[in-house]
């Protein structure tokens, strides 16, 4: 058998800001520069998923520029206080939701079935989604972190026909959100590896298309090294993603030289 030597294709990077329960209306003239220092770099997608209450704000101050929410309900509507559905977030102007985050995994006890429902129903609405995964640090000290997070992917995948065009997955490891800790690049290049055989495996040849960005401290002085990693496609970028001036680096260090 031959060894998987990384995807033959060369994806178009793309580099995502989260900025989790961050920014308020002050914050829109950190959108704007991010979306004016992004725009001169054409051969990366860039976008910000914001906090819900900026949505509609950001889209009108930085026309053109992705903006997306960070999570959405699984149901199309109803009774679920505090929710927001994928409509609404279309209604925005948003063409983006992160779903499945670590935090949300956690702290809202979401599981693998919810996370799926809910990238069902957001590429039912016509938004790009990017479905989170990623293990604890006990779970990769123990040896186990390439099956749990396959295996994490495998139940957290949307499954309708033609999911894969609208889909993005990231790679975070927990231990690494927010602790200035990354994995080894060996370690990034083997989890990437193992998650791009199960989108081929899911997906057949359009899993091949599926962005896998890594998230998890990833700054202006690591981007580039880890976005050299085979099967590496971009990045989710939380803590950095909040000033132009460290996110914007990111995006120029995605940027192929040739760009
Ligand atoms: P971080 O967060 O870049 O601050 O580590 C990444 C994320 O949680 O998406």
């Amino acid at each position: 058998m031959v060894k998987y030597q990384g995807n033959m294709m060369s994806l178009r990077k793309f580099v995502a800001g989260n900025w989790k329960m961050n920014g308020t209306g002050e914050n829109l003239a950190e959108v704007r520069a991010i979306a004016e220092g992004a725009a001169g770099y054409s051969s990366v997608d860039c976008a910000l998923c914001l906090p819900a209450t900026l949505i509609e704000r950001a889209v009108r101050a930085a026309p053109g520029f992705a903006i997306g929410g960070q999570d959405m309900h699984q149901a199309a509507s109803g009774a679920h206080t505090g929710s927001i559905s994928a409509s609404m977030l279309v209604d925005c102007g948003a063409t983006l939701t992160i779903v499945g985050h670590s935090e949300r995994r956690e702290e809202q006890h979401e599981s693998d079935a919810q996370i799926r429902a809910k990238a069902e129903t957001a590429i039912a609405a016509g938004l790009q989604v990017i479905v989170c995964v990623g293990e604890s640090d006990s779970v990769r000290g123990a040896g186990q972190a390439v099956a749990t997070v396959a295996a994490q992917l495998d139940s957290s995948l949307p499954q309708s026909e033609g999911a894969a065009a609208q889909l993005a997955v990231a790679y975070e490891p927990i231990w690494a959100i927010g602790t200035g800790k990354v994995p080894s690049i060996g370690d990034i290049g083997e989890m990437h590896a193992a998650l791009r055989q199960r989108l081929i495996r899911a997906y057949g040849e359009a899993g091949r298309s599926v962005r896998i960005l890594y998230g998890g401290s990833v700054k202006a002085a690591n981007a580039a090294e880890i976005f050299a990693v085979p099967d590496v496609d971009g990045a989710l970028v939380g803590g950095a993603s909040l000033k132009a001036v460290e996110f914007v680096p990111i995006v120029v260090a995605a940027n192929p030289a040739d760009g």
